[in-house]
């Protein structure tokens, strides 16, 4: 089956993409998108989080052929251009990329998060983010990041 999608932006077209393939597969496998990550395959992980029509969604749950004509945004369309965005800049900072295995679903978690609240609590972090397991960081640096991209965020806007 043919998909045709766009990802961060650009129009894609996949071809023999096969009846019950994922979307993480298509996006890592056939367009050449390898940020977001397979770690559990299984919706458990988080690390394969990615924007589906404005909405985070783990891709590995999603089958390819349901993304046809749809919008779908990867950690690899965070940045704008060589300018990272202020969640990617906090999270280098802050040290809460270790192995960098949940990282871009954190991510991307953590953009929408911050969209949709700009000054969140840490509970509101901490909800926000349950979905995404990280092995590495025991989440405090992960929290602090999220801290700073809110900062970040809020520096920007009256720049
Ligand atoms: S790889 Fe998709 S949730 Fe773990
Ligand atoms: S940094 Fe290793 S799993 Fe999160």
């Amino acid at each position: 089956m043919r998909v045709n999608v766009t990802v961060n932006g650009r129009s894609h077209q996949a071809d023999d993409v096969w009846e019950g393939e994922s979307l993480l597969y298509m996006l890592r496998e056939r367009l050449g998108l390898p940020g977001s990550k397979n770690a559990c395959e299984q919706g458990e992980c988080g690390s394969c989080t990615v924007y589906l029509d404005g909405v985070p969604a783990c891709a590995c749950l999603v089958a390819a052929g349901q993304a046809e004509g749809r919008d779908v945004g990867t950690v690899e369309g965070l940045a704008d251009g060589a300018q990272l965005d202020p969640v990617q800049e906090a999270f280098v900072e802050t040290g809460a990329v270790q192995c960098g295995f949940c990282t871009p679903g954190l991510l991307v978690a953590a953009h929408d998060l911050l969209e949709r609240d700009p000054r969140p609590s840490d509970t509101d972090v901490r909800e926000a983010l349950a979905g995404n397991l990280c092995r590495c960081t025991g989440y405090e640096k992960i929290l602090d990041a999220v801290r700073l991209a809110s900062d970040r965020r809020a520096e920007r806007s009256q720049a």
